[in-house]
């Protein structure tokens, strides 16, 4: 199996370092500063109030107990006796009680308050971050697209984009709420005693550089980890859509042995990363733990030595002790949540920056009435991704499409008929501009394709495909998929147009009866018949028919046809057919072979002339001929 198939978008390089990555992130942040200052400065005055209970024990052990006041202590003592007004120290101790507890009190609302803003500053980035990944996706040309995995693209839009979720919801807090107390208790202790408080802080270098060794060895396996779960989603993705298949061919055991072996490489990269986590993060806590050691030895020591330091400042420095060194060892922790939100975040950058491959001309017009004329001029083609056409000794270059050229009149019915794999669907595609050609133009009244901007292009097209896509809702939904502010009757006009609206009468809820993922509860011939309902109702100038008939059974497919008739009347038509009785009813046939133009005629004028129309023609019974790989193909293949 291939390692390295969840990473399927080519764009962003590695070499963007994760420091890039991470202020990339945050830098996104900041359409929500308003909301961030305000849980800040929430957050920066309940600090203080967090602060003060240590303040409250050194005074009850050196002010009351010991007896022995020094400036900080003094000044304790104003507040609390409110400036000498209580004298008995049951009375100021009780009062250093409340202080202790109204502030406690004081910290908890503000913190909280602060919480509530900064977790939902976290949750409308993701938010934004998810729609705008989606936007993204939505907007990328089906060939972008049709190069991806979608159960890749799919966790890039979910899995990663939760695993930032993790990291902003838990991460901002912890970061600016933690980082931001742990400064403070940083200033404070060092001002009460600089000595102890070095001797404390002192380890926490190593802490550091065991961090910095940690990020360089997990950065690598939370990216993989990132890659092997996108892995699972898309063979989970696949096989669920290939269910059918998958049975019929009796490979249930082949895919779940296949599923087994995608999840089994996701599991063996996370148990790396937690051997990583298990090597680093008792080293870190054993760090942190020496300091305690450090501020008990140092400050006992200038204790007994007299060196101007009190069991007071000791106890202060023990209540303190764990807001320095709670954070260091969640500081492991937020390390390694950072690293594994810059490994998501790359791949959802990769998203966010992979270039538009089909941008609008900067002078891009809207053409709000067309007449229909559609032209190619000596087209070249190829699908983008695919390697180039190498020229070989023995060969000259192959396009998907070569040198084409054709022009449907307004109004006009036009069929392109040929080998299958010759060309005809692409032919479609570039007519909606799903690609651009490589060389020559693709016109609609003669303006090129790619000065029209492109929803106002396609809003003059409609497509009816072999397999129409239905989306899990109504009928009628369905039928006004394009046009939702239809009216119920406009919908039923379009149905019975389309010959549906017998078998939509008969659905258990009519127009309004689901149809199932996909469209699963209808019948071929039905769902083909609501997407020509959806295209009557948009009511297009033109219309693309690509083997509208090629999935029915004979019987369904005469009410397809009379359908079509009815949908064709005076609009440009652009069809591709493997029935002759669709192709008969062209005025103009353009035989397509081998990515080529081979011949261009009425369909009587080809039945006499081209020997492949007319045995496609008379083959109708047989269509197993068509498929250009049986066989050498008749004499029509003209010269290039
Ligand atoms: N999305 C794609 N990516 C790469 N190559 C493609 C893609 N779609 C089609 N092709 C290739 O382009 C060529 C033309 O395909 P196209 O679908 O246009 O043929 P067609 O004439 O419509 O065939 P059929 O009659 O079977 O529908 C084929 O060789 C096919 O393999
Ligand atoms: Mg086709």
């Amino acid at each position: 199996m291939d390692s390295g198939q969840g990473r399927m978008i080519d764009v962003m390089p590695q070499a963007v370092s994760s420091s890039a990555v991470f202020r990339r992130l945050l830098s996104m942040l900041r359409p929500q500063l308003g909301s961030i200052a305000l849980g800040m400065t929430l957050l920066l005055v309940s600090i203080p109030a967090e602060l003060f209970p240590a303040f409250v024990w050194k005074f009850v052990a050196d002010g009351l107990v010991v007896g022995k006041l020094d400036s900080t202590t003094a000044v304790l003592r104003e507040w609390f006796s409110f400036g000498g007004r209580l004298s008995s120290w049951p009375a100021v101790l009780i009062s250093s009680l409340a202080w202790m507890l109204g502030l406690y009190l004081v910290y908890e609302l503000f913190s909280t308050l602060s919480r509530n803003i900064m977790e939902r500053v976290a949750q409308r980035f993701i938010l934004d971050l998810r729609n705008r990944v989606y936007h993204k996706l939505q907007s990328q040309s089906l060939g972008y697209l049709q190069r991806q995995r979608t159960g890749d693209l799919m966790s890039r839009a979910m899995g990663d984009v939760d695993e930032l979720q993790a990291f902003t919801v838990n991460g901002i807090d912890v970061i600016i709420g933690e980082g931001l107390l742990w400064l403070m208790t940083v200033v404070v202790v060092m001002t009460i005693d600089w000595r102890v408080a070095s001797a404390a802080l002192a380890p926490l270098l190593v802490v550091y550089v065991l961090l910095r060794i940690f990020n360089a060895r997990v950065a690598p396996i939370y990216k993989a980890a990132r890659e092997r779960a996108a892995e699972v989603n898309t063979r989970l993705q696949e096989n669920l859509s290939g269910v059918p298949v998958i049975k019929i061919f009796g490979r249930e055991a082949h895919e779940s042995r296949r599923f087994r072996e995608a999840t089994e490489r996701y599991y063996s990269q996370q148990v790396r990363a937690i051997n990583a986590r298990s090597l680093y993060f008792p080293f870190t806590r054993s760090v942190g733990f020496v300091s305690n050691v450090a501020m008990l030895g140092v400050g006992g020591w200038l204790i007994l030595t007299n060196r101007g330091f009190t069991v007071g400042s000791l106890l202060m420095f023990r209540a303190y002790w764990w807001r320095l060194f709670g954070p260091i060892q969640t500081l492991a922790r937020v390390n390694d949540m950072v690293m594994r939100a810059i490994a998501a975040a790359r791949r959802v950058f990769e998203v966010l920056d992979a270039p538009d491959e089909l941008p609008d001309a900067p002078d891009a017009t809207r053409l709000d009435r067309v007449r229909g004329e559609l032209a190619l001029r000596d087209v070249c083609f190829d699908y983008p991704g695919e390697a180039p056409p190498t020229p070989t000794a023995a060969s000259a270059p192959r396009h998907v499409l070569r040198n084409v050229s054709l022009r449907v009149e307004p109004g006009q019915t036009v069929a392109l008929c040929g080998p299958s794999g010759a060309g005809k669907s692409t032919i479609l595609y570039l007519l909606l501009r799903f690609y651009d050609p490589l060389h020559g133009i693709v016109t609609l009244d003669g303006v090129d394709l790619r000065s029209i901007q492109r929803d106002s292009l396609r809003s003059h097209f409609a497509l009816v495909q072999q397999e129409s896509f239905l989306f899990n809702e109504s009928v009628l939904d369905n039928i006004r998929y394009g046009h939702p502010e239809a009216t119920l009757e406009q919908a039923v006009a379009a149905a019975q147009a389309a010959n549906a609206h017998g078998f939509i009468s008969r659905l258990p809820q009519g127009y309004h009866t689901p149809v199932g993922e996909r469209g699963v509860r209808l019948s071929g011939g039905q769902k083909q018949r609501i997407s020509i309902a959806r295209a009557f109702l948009s009511n297009p100038r033109i219309l693309l028919l690509d083997e509208p008939t090629s999935s029915v059974e004979p019987e369904s497919e005469a009410a397809i046809i009379a359908a079509l008739d009815r949908l064709m009347a005076g609009r440009t038509t652009v069809l591709t057919s493997h029935r002759p009785s669709l192709i008969n009813q062209a005025d103009v046939v353009y035989v397509i072979e081998d990515g080529k133009v081979t011949d261009r005629g009425t369909p009587s004028e080809l039945r006499q002339r081209n020997a492949w129309f007319e045995r496609f023609v008379r083959s109708a019974d047989d269509p197993d001929w068509i498929d250009g790989d049986t066989g050498p193909l008749p004499e029509c293949s003209q010269s290039d």
